[in-house]
């Protein structure tokens, strides 16, 4: 067998991510809470209830399980609507708490990274017409501006929004989250506000933490034509890459819009991005049937015998991940992996999913790219989303009903990553042997069985 290791860059951030909504149960006052007790809108109707009780206090043990584990980082996001419960109406107690959160962090050796809006909204927020109101993006700001006042001693890394192209693309245009629109019309607006709100947001924790670090996480998913000698399936497929994926960025690069037919000029937003927060899960394949075009956006299939997990939401494919990171690097920003990971009840390909990424994770920060940390999603089994508790992504296993917790042996696997700041071929030997001599190609003289 091959003896290697690929070491990773000395104060390399190794973690876990979470959001609010998914782990903190009881967040009765935001959309999603609202969203949950429609009928239909959740998968067998789940609901997230008390989640993985993280406002109840089970954050302490999580966190001592991540530490144990030697992640010394973790990135979470904090509730708007705990925060500011009803419009300029703040808890003082809430934050006391997320204060002791981070603080838990901090005693543990772990540095957090702090989201801003991770998907879940004030209700009250939503009432007045969400991110579809102009006056959104002030609203967002007095939140910004009290939190990053209350928690900043404690907190230098802040992402300001999650995945604004998976939120507009599932609330908007799918309608699995909430506001439950199919209405392309609305996609514009709202992404013109999102992206007046992260700029503004940038400038006004820069205000108060003149040292602080903010970036904004951005979810690349990638696309491949189904047939590539197909004109339609190549067409379809760049425009996918474009529409899903490359608003964002670009105009963060260029202070230009464009999105669909509209084009728009916003000079403010440019450099405001200290860093590149990358999510990143799966590749799809697009295949385009013309007896339907109204499907045009609609989810693909995956790529031909890919290792796919049990729900069949997400295909392993580390050279996706290899695309996204080469994507990434176009910003020339330090780059944190903000989320990466699988679905696995039983942890059949959690651990190969995991070494296969890594691996390309290697490969990028070996080339001296600004690969500066990474964050497993997640740590815990947590709800998820529309898909309720029927996805288990944790590295520990959860019954929300008992509150009990069971390591999944991946998480020795993450633990060893994290220890010894690389992966090793003994340590993917042991977890994932069925792909070592993929991460690690064998010598002629091994072959020889010398
Ligand atoms: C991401 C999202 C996370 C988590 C993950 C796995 O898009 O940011 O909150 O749900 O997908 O489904």
């Amino acid at each position: 067998m091959t003896r290697a290791r690929y070491q990773f860059p000395k104060d390399f951030l190794w973690g876990t991510a979470t959001a609010s909504h998914q782990v903190e149960g009881g967040n009765t006052n935001n959309d999603w809470w609202h969203w949950e007790q429609q009928a239909d809108r959740i998968l067998h109707g789940h609901r997230s209830n008390e989640a993985c009780g993280w406002w109840q206090g089970k954050w302490t043990e999580d966190l001592d399980r991540a530490q144990e584990t030697y992640q010394n980082s973790h990135r979470l996001s904090i509730e708007w609507s705990r925060i500011e419960p009803h419009p300029a109406v703040w808890d003082e107690t809430a934050l006391e708490r997320y204060r002791g959160m981070l603080q838990g962090m901090l005693d543990r050796g772990i540095e957090p990274m702090v989201t801003l809006v991770h998907f879940s909204h004030p209700q009250w927020f939503i009432e007045k017409g969400g991110w579809l109101l102009d006056q959104s993006v002030e609203l967002f700001e007095r939140y910004v501006r009290k939190s990053v006042v209350a928690l900043g001693d404690l907190v230098k890394k802040w992402v300001t929004i999650n995945e604004p192209n998976v939120y507009i693309y599932s609330g908007f245009v799918e309608g699995a989250f909430p506001p439950g629109l199919t209405d392309l019309r609305k996609v514009p607006i709202v992404t013109r506000n999102l992206l007046k709100a992260h700029a503004v947001a940038y400038e006004a924790i820069h205000e108060i933490l003149p040292e602080a670090q903010v970036g904004l996480a951005h979810h690349y998913r990638s696309f491949v034509p189904a047939d590539s000698g197909n004109i339609l399936d190549r067409t379809v497929t760049s425009f996918r890459h474009r529409a899903f994926n490359n608003v964002f960025p670009e105009a963060l690069r260029t202070g230009k819009m464009k999105m669909l037919h509209w084009r728009e000029s916003l000079p403010e937003i440019v450099g405001t991005q200290d860093f590149f927060g990358l999510n990143y899960y799966t590749r799809e394949t697009v295949d385009v049937d013309i007896s339907k075009p109204g499907q045009i956006l609609r989810t693909g299939d995956y790529p031909e015998g890919a290792d796919v997990s049990p729900t069949g939401f997400i295909a392993n494919v580390p050279e996706g991940f290899w695309e996204a990171l080469q994507w990434a690097h176009d910003d020339d920003l330090p780059i944190y992996i903000t989320e990466n990971g699988v679905e696995d009840t039983d942890d059949h390909i959690r651990s190969r999913f995991l070494a296969g990424h890594i691996r390309e994770l290697w490969r990028a920060a070996n080339f001296n790219w600004k690969i500066k940390g990474y964050y497993h999603w997640t740590l815990v089994d947590n709800f998820e989303w529309e898909r309720g508790w029927t996805q288990r992504f944790g590295l520990w296993g959860l019954d929300p009903k008992t509150q009990a917790r069971k390591k999944r042996p991946t998480a020795d696997f993450y633990a060893e990553i994290c220890k010894m700041n690389g992966l090793s071929s003994e340590v993917v030997a042991q977890y994932a042997p069925e792909i070592l001599d993929q991460i690690f190609p064998p010598r002629r003289s091994d072959d020889l069985g010398a």
